[in-house]
C-alpha cells in the first residue's frame, strides 16, 4: 500500500502524477551475474530473489498498482533439470519467507501461467499466497511463471469463443490473466537484451520501453528510479496529439 507522501516522492526525484500504474519487468542477467563472478547460476538466481524484495516493496510504497513481473518463461522449461529445480526451489523458499511481510503490506499475490506444469510443491505454496493475499487492497502483484504471451492470448480467444462473445478488443482483454491490471505502462529489462520475448504481448501494446545493461541481481531501487523518471520524462500519445497517460 502506498506508504510515502507525495513530497516523499518528489524526495527520490520522481513525480507523483507520473508514476506508472502498472510496471511489468523481465527480471534478465541473473546467470551472467554469477558466471561474472565465478560462482554458479543458481547464485544468481538467489541474489535475484534478494534483489526482487526490495523492488516490490519500493513499487508497493510509491503507489504503483501492478508489478507484473517474468519469473519463468515456457521457455525456461528448456534449461537444464538441476537449473529448474533450484529455480523451484527458490520460489518455495521465497513464498515462506515473505508472505507474511507482504500480506501485512497489503500485497495481492497472482500468478500468471500455466502453474499445474511445476510440481505439487510449488503449485501449493503458490495456491496458498494466492489465497491468503486474495482480498488486499494494496499492491497487485503478478508473477508469471511458465507463462507465454501467444498462449495467453490462445486462451484467452478460446474463452472469448467459448461464450459466443463478439470478436472485440474486449472480448479479449477481459479474458487475460492480468485483466484486473489493466495495460502495462512501463516495460523494464535488464540484462542489456532489448526483446519482449513474448511477456504481456497484448498488455504492452503502448508501454514505454526501459532497457538497461544492468543484469537483475544489480537492479536496486536506485535503478527503478532511473526508469521511473525515464518514464515520466517520455511523452506519451497513445498514437493521438499529445497526453500524458500516467497516473
Ligand atoms: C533470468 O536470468 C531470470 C530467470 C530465468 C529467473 C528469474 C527468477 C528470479 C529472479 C527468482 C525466482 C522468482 C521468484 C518470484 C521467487 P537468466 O538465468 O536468464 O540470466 P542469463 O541471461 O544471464 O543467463
Amino acid at each position: 500500500m502506498k506508504k510515502y507522501s507525495d513530497q516523499e516522492i518528489k524526495s527520490f526525484g520522481l513525480i507523483p502524477e507520473r508514476i506508472p500504474k502498472h510496471v511489468a519487468i523481465v527480471m534478465d542477467g541473473n546467470g551472467r551475474w554469477a558466471t561474472a563472478k565465478g560462482l554458479p547460476r543458481g547464485a544468481g538466481h538467489r541474489a535475484g530473489v534478494n534483489a526482487l524484495r526490495d523492488i516490490i516493496r519500493f513499487t508497493s510504497d510509491i503507489g504503483v498498482e501492478s508489478l507484473t513481473i517474468y519469473a519463468f518463461s515456457t521457455e525456461n522449461r528448456k534449461r537444464p533439470k538441476e537449473e529448474i529445480g533450484i529455480l523451484c526451489g527458490l520460489l518455495i523458499e521465497y513464498f515462506n519467507r515473505e508472505i507474511d511481510e507482504l500480506h501485512e503490506n497489503g500485497v495481492r499475490i497472482k500468478s500468471i501461467g500455466d502453474l499445474s506444469w511445476f510440481p505439487t510443491a510449488v503449485q501449493e505454496t503458490v495456491r496458498a499466497a494466492e489465497q491468503k493475499t486474495a482480498a488486499n487492497p494494496g499492491l497487485k502483484l503478478n508473477i508469471a511463471l511458465n507463462y507465454g504471451g501467444r498462449a495467453e492470448l490462445v486462451r484467452a480467444m478460446r474463452q472469448a469463443f467459448a461464450e459466443n462473445a463478439e470478436a472485440d478488443e474486449n472480448a479479449i482483454s477481459r479474458h487475460l490473466y492480468t485483466s484486473d491490471s489493466g495495460d502495462v505502462d512501463l516495460l523494464i529489462r535488464t540484462g542489456g537484451d532489448e526483446r519482449v520475448s513474448n511477456f504481456l504481448l497484448w498488455q504492452i501494446a503502448y508501454a514505454e520501453l526501459y532497457f538497461t545493461d544492468v543484469k537483475w541481481p544489480d537492479f536496486t531501487r536506485d535503478e527503478l528510479i532511473k526508469a521511473l523518471k525515464a518514464f515520466a520524462g517520455r511523452e506519451r500519445r497513445f498514437g493521438g496529439l499529445k497526453t500524458n497517460g500516467a497516473k
